[in-house]
């Protein structure tokens, strides 16, 4: 147990199920704030041209590991980007072969590079009939793309008409709802047994859907799915800080340009990769719930994916520091999440 007012934390290292690297010059600035915290990372696969082969995604990990900074001990878990196209044969073989952890699902349109994601979920359900028998984990992008829905109820809308549909139909599929977002999501996978989980990001436990609109438009707090009102920040604080083996640590950190956010047409995505461990430990000690950070960073996923949890510790201590003001990516900067606020916990 901790004492009430703890001034430092040991954890087993934890693990991040969710995020983006890219590639190039701005995966080599990205991936020390990742490297520097979590020992494996679940690596999205929606680059330019997406990886969709087993070829492409050991390239892509070659390129990870080749950008690490030296002494760096981080394993990156690939995924392939599912397409109306994907062949049950090669998912299979990537995923025997070690090189796909699990497979993305971007429902087509939805959000960053996915313009070659699924249209409908029929013409993919002999993948995920081979997924299901294999173990290999489905991970979905929750929300439907109908522009006639509302943006802030997309994913209860994914849920009701293709999440829970799905289960019901492969209940031994392994499905991860990333990014949950709504107490919809919440509930959804609480209910569930043990092959659902979702994944739960730091921006989403920090802000709701007034921060965006806090004083003006602040692009840098706009992502996909969009933070929704204050009932579901609170849920999903509540879902984190349970223990609930069905949540774990996604973070989503997304990198762009700051010109590619700072537009009139603003991309989704917020960078959280410099400060997310220590927001996550800031949530879970005003949550009274530090003594189950281990558990919601480091154990439930692995034990979701059938991995081991990592031997490896890591220490926090409550010291204030502050999140830089920008982050330089090549010739682009970057904006971090919470930039230039005081974040209270650091990795010591
Ligand atoms: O906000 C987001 N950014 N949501 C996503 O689903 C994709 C991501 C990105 O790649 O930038
Ligand atoms: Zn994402």
């Amino acid at each position: 147990m901790l004492a009430a007012m703890s001034q430092s934390l040991a954890l087993r290292r934890p693990d991040d199920w969710h995020l983006h690297l890219r590639d190039g010059a701005m995966l080599a600035a990205v991936l020390p704030f990742t490297a520097r915290q979590f020992a494996r990372a679940i690596i999205m696969p929606n680059l330019v041209p997406p990886v969709t082969t087993v070829a492409a995604a050991a390239a892509y990990r070659r390129r990870i590991l080749a950008a690490l900074p030296r002494g760096a001990e981080f394993t990156p878990l690939m995924t392939c980007y599912l397409t109306d196209a994907t062949d049950p044969e090669e998912l299979a073989r990537g995923h025997r072969e070690g090189v796909f952890t699990a497979a993305k699902l971007y429902p087509a349109h939805a959000t960053t590079n996915s313009a070659h994601g699924v249209t409908d979920l029929a013409r993919i359900e002999p993948v995920l009939e081979r997924m299901a028998r294999i173990g290999m984990p489905l991970l979905v992008h929750g929300e439907v793309t109908e522009p006639g829905v509302d943006v802030f109820d997309r994913e209860a809308v994914f849920i009701e008409r293709v999440l829970a549909p799905l289960h019901r139909r492969l209940p031994e599929l392994k499905i991860v709802l990333e990014h949950a977002t709504t107490e919809e999501a919440v509930a959804f996978v609480s209910a569930c047994g043990p092959t659902v989980a979702a994944t739960i990001t730091a921006h989403h436990l920090v802000i709701n859907r007034n921060a965006i609109f806090a004083g003006g438009l602040r692009p840098h707090l706009y992502c996909l799915p969009i933070a929704k009102r204050e009932t579901h920040r609170l849920a999903l604080r509540r879902a984190a800080a349970s223990g609930d083996p069905h949540f774990f640590l996604g973070t989503d950190s997304a990198p762009h340009p700051v010109t590619a956010k700072e537009s009139a047409c603003g991309c989704a995505g917020i960078f959280t990769a410099p400060a997310a461990l220590e927001i996550y430990a800031q949530v879970f000690e005003e949550e009274g719930a530090l003594d189950r950070l281990e558990a919601f960073a480091s154990l439930n996923g692995p034990r979701f994916y059938g991995l081991p949890p990592n031997e490896a510790r890591i220490a926090l201590r409550r010291r204030s520091w502050r999140v830089p003001e920008r982050v330089a990516a090549g010739e682009a900067w970057i904006v971090p999440f919470l930039a230039g606020e005081e974040v209270l916990w650091a990795i010591a």
